[in-house]
């Protein structure tokens, strides 16, 4: 699996002669939710820390007695025998507490429309949505599917869920009908809830269409478990509809009632479910259960980004359908009662200065976004930012993939005024929550670094052999102690869970990232070292690609690979055979633009937009070690236009000049 060495990139070997360091101010520190002592608090009695959190963040229906039971490992069980529920925690516990008035969210749609919602408006509207997913005969346990825009429904949407106990399996909305379908088969929905569409890019984007499509029945293909499909309405496209399924979510809303009694779960009561693309072709079903999921939801979201709930205004751009958009759009800031900024559509529409238009409007204090978009507006220029008032910002966040110190400054320095912290923060769809980042108030920052496991989780650095390096050496990330919101398996494949993920180092939890330590024994993030890619901070696995392609009547096989990008960290670069009598096609220029659109569009029907190659080359033959491996790390140094590097164990070592012959002179 692993043909990458995790320290072998040449611009992630530059990320390490970084030296500068930015400690935060005394003003800074002063006033921070989190002080060096939480650390040694948390080393002192890591278990009595966590549960000490568990009851500070959140209100519990019957209290906990057992913090973690490890018994059942890899499988944790936290708080087990504590029961709560988390749209009570999100919503309902605030407007007891009389912050009723308080805003939860400031929408602002793409086209300029906004909405204001209290978190007295959110109660009404999530107890309404619950009343309606009962009357549509959800209970308890059953699977919702939910694939909608950036709307306030979004949000409302998975609350409702939690709120009757129902798991939610959010679908990003930039997947296919193809790639919605296999995951309602595998979560064995029962609803799903959509929008006729979304506002991207100045027009309204179907999504309708797509979940008639994936609910279609299909030959060779058992018929779907869903029984009712709720249609938000947003753009007023005119959508089809399916007598008896479909139900307007606007009129189901209005005939149910405000009044909803949320049912308390226990802790490890699944959550949600949300698909995440790894090593093989199938997507897994992440899956998070409730009680220390929020804590660590909750806590993460109260110290790393410093929030002061009663003055914050906080945004975080992520989609809420990734994992970031659980934990850091939903279940975080409402379980802490902050007020946020949700935006639908895309930072360059009207104009490229929309988000930042957007924080002076709002007066955003802290902003949480990933790489590619500070790389994206840093090759927009400073001027842009430069005309609006950012001085409201004091805590800036990252997340996504490493952030290369020349992003890092300039985020801190256009759009913090040289002033704020940045956190840069490294976890994933499985860990739930973030696990390794600086304290805005305590940790000197160092450009391109996460540096820190959080008080609470032990994180470290091992090599082949799982013994830990020392400070300089480099190897893989491993968690050695199990933590609150940590997956509790893959949804119907606890094999599959082991295997993925334990079994690579014993008793340890292996990421999948490399990792290096610093001279102090801070971490820097290298990437990952399986067959997964980044692109601007969305996972997609090189199989997953590569089946798309092959399943394309002209591919007689296909090897995908992530070249590095300026601006989306990885590029998706496919190399494919063509079958015989198609192979000629790509021979001519306009052939060859042809075949690629074709082979690109087909990528998008099978997954989504997201996946498409940003350039496919057609090449008569593929590097194979002796066993029929693909050598990825051969196609990745053509990829980033580098000399090829040692060919010595294909089982044919002519090929690679035959395939950097053939792309240099197209025949
Ligand atoms: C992978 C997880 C966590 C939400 C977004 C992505 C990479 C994530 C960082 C960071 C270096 C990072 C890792 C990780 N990653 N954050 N701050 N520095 N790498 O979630 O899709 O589950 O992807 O993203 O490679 O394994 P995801």
């Amino acid at each position: 699996m692993t043909d990458t060495n995790p320290t072998s990139s040449p611009s992630l070997e530059n990320l390490l002669h970084e030296t500068r360091s930015f400690p935060p101010s005394e003003e800074f520190a002063a006033q921070a939710n989190a002080t060096a002592d939480l650390y040694e608090k948390a080393s002192a009695d890591r278990l009595a820390f966590w549960a000490e959190q568990a009851n500070d963040l959140l209100t519990w229906t019957t209290p906990f007695t057992e913090t973690l039971d490890w018994s059942g490992a890899p499988v944790a069980r936290w708080f087990a025998d504590g029961t709560l529920n988390a749209a009570y925690n999100a919503v309902d516990r605030h407007v007891e507490a009389g912050l009723g008035d308080r805003v939860a969210i400031h929408f602002e749609g793409e086209p300029g429309d906004t909405r204001t919602v209290t978190y007295a408006d959110l109660q009404r509207e999530v107890s309404r949505a619950a009343n309606a997913l009962t009357e549509l005969g959800v209970q308890t346990g059953d699977r919702v599917v939910i694939y909608l825009p950036m709307l306030v429904e979004s949000v409302v949407a998975m609350l409702a869920c939690a709120r009757v106990g129902a798991p939610h399996s959010v679908v990003f909305g930039g997947f296919s009908a193809d790639a919605l379908r296999s995951r309602i088969a595998d979560a064995e929905a029962t609803l799903v809830i959509t929008a006729d569409g979304g506002f991207r890019r100045g027009a309204p984007s179907a999504l309708k269409p797509a979940v008639d499509e994936a609910l279609a029945p299909k030959d060779g293909e058992p018929a779907t478990t869903v029984r009712k499909v709720l249609v938000v309405r947003r753009t007023e496209q005119e959508v089809g509809w399916v007598e008896g399924r479909d139900v307007w979510w606007h009129e189901a809303l209005e005939a149910a009632s405000d009044q909803h009694e949320p049912v308390a779960v226990e802790a490890e009561h699944p959550l949600f479910i949300l698909y995440t693309s790894g090593t093989t072709g199938k997507p897994k079903g992440i899956l998070h259960t409730t009680g220390g999921y929020l804590t660590q939801a909750a806590y993460t979201h109260k110290n790393v980004f410093d929030l002061k709930p009663e003055t914050d205004v906080y945004w975080c751009t992520a989609d809420v359908g990734w994992v970031t958009g659980h934990s850091y759009v939903v279940y975080g800031p409402l379980v802490n009662g902050a007020t946020q900024v949700l935006y639908e559509g895309t930072p360059d529409t009207p104009h490229r200065g929309r988000w930042w238009e957007l924080v002076e409007k709002y007066k955003v204090s802290i902003l949480y976004t990933a790489p590619t978009a500070i790389r994206t507006c840093m090759k927009w220029g400073d001027d842009i930012p430069g005309g609006f008032d950012l001085s409201s910002l004091r805590v800036l966040g990252s997340v996504g993939e490493p952030i290369n110190p020349e992003a890092w400054m300039w985020y801190r320095r256009v759009i913090g005024g040289d002033r704020t912290p940045i956190v840069d923060t490294w976890w994933q769809t499985e860990t739930g929550a973030i696990m390794i980042s600086p304290l805005p108030g305590v940790t000197a920052a160092k450009p391109g670094s996460a540096q820190v496991p959080l008080p609470g989780i032990v994180a470290d650095v091992v090599d082949d052999e799982a013994k830990p390096v020392p400070d300089g050496g480099g190897g893989y990330l491993v968690l050695s102690e199990p933590w609150p919101s940590m997956l509790r398996g893959i949804w119907g494949d606890l094999e599959r869970y082991k295997e993925t993920y334990w079994s690579r180092f014993e008793g340890l939890y292996f990421a999948g990232d490399g990792a290096k330590k610093d001279e102090d024994g801070d971490i820097w993030l290298l990437g990952r070292v399986d067959d997964v890619m980044n692109v601007s901070g969305h996972r997609l696995s090189t199989t997953e690609i590569e089946s798309a392609l092959v399943s394309h009547e002209i591919v007689a096989e296909a090897a995908v690979v992530g070249a590095a990008d300026d601006t989306t960290g990885q590029a998706v670069v496919a190399f494919v055979i063509l079958r015989g009598g198609h192979a000629d096609r790509a021979g001519t220029p306009e052939g060859s633009a042809e075949v690629q659109k074709e082979l690109r569009d087909h990528v998008g029907k099978e997954i989504g937009p997201i996946a498409k190659p940003k350039r496919i080359l057609v090449v008569p033959e593929l590097p194979k070690t002796r066993s029929g491996k693909i050598m990825r790390r051969l196609l990745r140094d053509v990829a980033e236009n580098r000399a090829v590097g040692d060919a010595t164990t294909l089982a044919d070592s002519s090929v690679m000049d035959l395939i950097t012959a053939g792309l240099a002179s197209p025949s």
